[in-house]
Formats: structure tokens, C-alpha cells, sequence
């Protein structure tokens, strides 16, 4: 997987800004806040469709602009693909894929593919569980198409569901909640399988590699949390018996209490809950663990190396953690950040391409 060049108009802080990439490693430097998670903001959302940063998608238009458009050439197995994306203030995105209109976002989400590291990657194991599930859904989603369209249909039908319960629901009304169940039921049971498939193929990753920074001394496990607990396999019907026995209480409280949107996964280091009892420094190694375990999942379930994406990440690694996320570099295409090139624990003949942004101005530096 590599992308070839990159062309922003009015994107975030960028009037116009114009990239090559090489196949290697590309460093983007700069001091703060002149833009540089922003071209990989930018790199990311072409992969997986949404920002890493932002659910509003007007946030990224810039200030003064109406639309904003972000295009993308990109190969894959030798075959070249063109991204064009429209966002419109106000507005639904547009997206044409080598030139054809996408009808749905989920049939374009992982053409092209990347994982990012940032210092924020923390806050997956910090943070509230949505965090947790967005981790695992942007892997998914990049890979499988069929489980982005499944969280897309949960993810209407739920929403379809609560907006009924808050209206409030009198006896005529039970049997379009019932409607909505069987789908939520279909679509969720998917959504779990997938989740649960992936926890267990990243947690042995995972855990190989907390061990290996931490010299033996962390034992990490990663484990799916759903919120409706079943046995494999007994998704749709957990989905649903559960669904009835709490319907009452739904229509009381005037949204739907239980099902995948509420799942977790739990991340622990020698036993314990790694958000309450791991010190600073291993969470930001299960961070490194979990996101490189992320990255071998979606290779070997793809066949392609996906893009590397790291923001700023170096200044806060130890040696041991460099060490780790370096071998991923090896042979990846790398986009990476920094304010301090000579601070970089790479030799400068390791880097294929070197752009300087100073206050929205992308230029190769000589
Ligand atoms: N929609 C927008 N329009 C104009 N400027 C924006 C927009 N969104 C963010 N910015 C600007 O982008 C800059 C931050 O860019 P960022 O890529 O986060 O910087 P850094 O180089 O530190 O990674 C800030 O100056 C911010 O004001
Ligand atoms: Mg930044």
C-alpha cells in the first residue's frame, strides 16, 4: 500500500497544500500548530472515512471556506486509485472512487489503509469505552466491508429505535420496537462476532509484544466486554431475548439501555484493570502493544501493509518502545511528524522525504 501524492484545497488550515510521497519514510516537521495532524488527519480519513479527531465533519473545512476537497493517489498490488472527496459545510461528503460517485461510505472505508499512532492513543485505555469500541470498529472497518455496513445498519436501526422511545411509545408501537429489534438482533449479532474474533486474535499479539518491551515484566490481556453476554455463536438471540426483557424499562427511560453500542473491551496488566492501576508508562506501552497489534491484524487480514501514520510520537518513547514501533517502520510506507528533525532516532539517510510546514505552507526542504 502506498500513497502516492496528496492535494488539499481549504482543508483545516490549508488554502492549498501539494505532497508527493516517497515509498519510505516521509518526515513532516514543523513547529506546533502549524499544521502538520492535520495532513494526517487528512491521510487517515481517505483511509477509514471519518477523521480521528472530530465526529463533526465542518470542523475540517477551512474557516473561511464553504468546501473543502481532499484528493489521494494512492497504489495498491501495482494498480493505481484516485481518491476525490468533497465536504460541504453543512452539508453530506461526496466521494469518488477512481472517478465513480461512492453511494455508501462503507463500500470506500479501507481501499486504501493506515494506522495511527499519537500520543492520544492513551486515551483508549484511559478513557470511556466508546474509545474501546472505536479502536476495534476503525480496524474492522478498514478491513471488512461487511462489518462497517453492519455497525452502519445497528448503528440506524438504534437510532431509529431511541428516537421512537422518546417520543414515547403506547401499545400501537410495540410492534415497529419489534421491528427494530429483529434488525438491531441481525445486525448486532455480526458486530459482536467480529469484535470478539478481533479481541482474540490482538490480544496474543498484543501481549507478546507489552512483554517483550517491558523485558518480561507485564503480562497484558486483552479481552472482549459485550454488554450482552453470551456464548459464541448465540449472539442474535441473546440480542433479542435481552431486547424484550428490558423493553418496559426502555420505553420508561426513553432509550435502548443494552446492546453492542454499550460493549467494552478490557485491557489488563498482570490482572489488573490496566485504566485504574497501570502506571503512566505501561499504558502508553499497552498503547504501542494494542496499535501495533492492530497493525498485524489488519495485514494479515488484508495481505497489504497498510500506511503508518505517526503523530509526533517519538519524543515520549523510550529506547525499548522506539525499538518496537522502528521494526514496524522497516517496511511500511511511513508518514511521521515531529518539531525536532535531528532529535528523530533515525539516521537521515533512512529518510526518503523531508517537508518543513511553517503556518500552513508545505515545502520540501532542500
Ligand atoms: N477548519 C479550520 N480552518 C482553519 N484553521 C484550522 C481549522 N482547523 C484547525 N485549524 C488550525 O490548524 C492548526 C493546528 O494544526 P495541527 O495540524 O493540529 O498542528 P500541529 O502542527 O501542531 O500538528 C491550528 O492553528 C488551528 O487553528
Ligand atoms: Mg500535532
Amino acid at each position: 500500500m502506498r500513497l502516492l501524492n496528496l492535494d488539499l484545497t481549504d482543508y483545516r488550515c490549508y488554502e492549498k497544500a501539494q505532497l508527493l510521497l516517497p515509498s519510505g519514510i516521509t518526515v513532516i516537521a514543523g513547529r506546533n500548530a502549524q499544521g502538520k495532524t492535520n495532513l494526517l488527519e487528512s491521510v487517515f480519513l481517505c483511509c477509514a472515512g471519518k477523521s480521528h479527531r472530530t465526529s463533526k465533519e465542518d470542523e475540517m473545512i477551512r474557516l473561511s471556506a464553504e468546501y473543502c476537497h481532499v484528493k489521494a493517489a494512492f497504489e495498491r498490488g501495482n494498480v493505481r486509485h484516485d481518491i476525490h472527496m468533497t465536504l460541504k459545510r453543512g452539508g453530506r461528503k461526496r466521494i469518488l472512487f477512481d472517478g465513480t460517485a461512492v453511494k455508501r461510505t462503507a463500500d470506500f472505508v479501507g481501499q486504501m489503509q493506515a494506522v495511527l499512532f499519537s500520543p492520544e492513543n492513551i486515551q483508549i485505555i484511559k478513557d470511556s469505552p466508546a474509545r474501546r469500541r472505536a479502536y476495534m470498529d476503525v480496524a474492522l472497518s478498514q478491513v471488512y466491508k461487511s462489518y462497517l455496513r453492519a455497525l452502519m445498519d445497528y448503528n440506524k436501526a438504534l437510532s431509529m429505535r431511541n428516537a421512537l422511545l422518546k417520543q414515547g411509545v403506547d401499545g400501537s408501537a410495540w410492534s415497529t420496537l419489534e421491528v427494530f429489534e429483529t434488525q438491531l438482533a441481525h445486525y448486532g449479532a455480526m458486530v459482536m462476532q467480529s469484535r470478539r474474533m478481533f479481541c482474540q486474535e490482538a490480544g496474543p499479539k498484543a501481549r507478546e509484544l507489552q512483554s517483550k518491551i517491558s523485558s518480561g515484566a507485564d503480562e497484558l490481556s486483552l479481552s472482549y466486554v459485550p454488554n450482552i453476554a453470551c456464548d459464541a455463536g448465540q449472539e442474535e438471540s441473546a440480542i433479542l431475548e435481552k431486547f424484550k426483557k428490558e423493553r418496559e424499562r426502555d420505553i420508561l427511560r426513553r432509550v435502548t439501555g443494552s446492546g453492542p453500542h454499550r460493549d467494552d473491551m478490557l485491557l489488563q496488566v498482570n490482572g489488573l484493570d490496566a485504566r485504574l492501576f497501570a502506571s503512566q508508562g505501561q499504558q502508553r506501552t499497552v498503547a504501542l502493544s494494542i496499535k501495533m497489534a492492530e497493525l498485524d491484524f489488519m495485514r494479515e487480514h488484508t495481505g497489504n501493509r497498510p500506511i503508518l501514520l505517526l503523530d509526533d510520537v517519538f519524543g515520549e518513547l523510550d529506547a525499548a518502545r522506539r525499538q518496537q514501533l522502528l521494526t514496524a517502520v522497516g517496511d511500511c510506507q511511513t508518514i511521521l511528524t515531529c518539531t525536532n528533525v535531528e532529535a528523530l532516532p533515525l539516521d537521515r539517510s533512512r529518510i526518503d522525504a523531508l517537508y518543513k510546514v511553517d503556518q500552513a505552507n508545505v515545502t520540501l526542504w532542500e
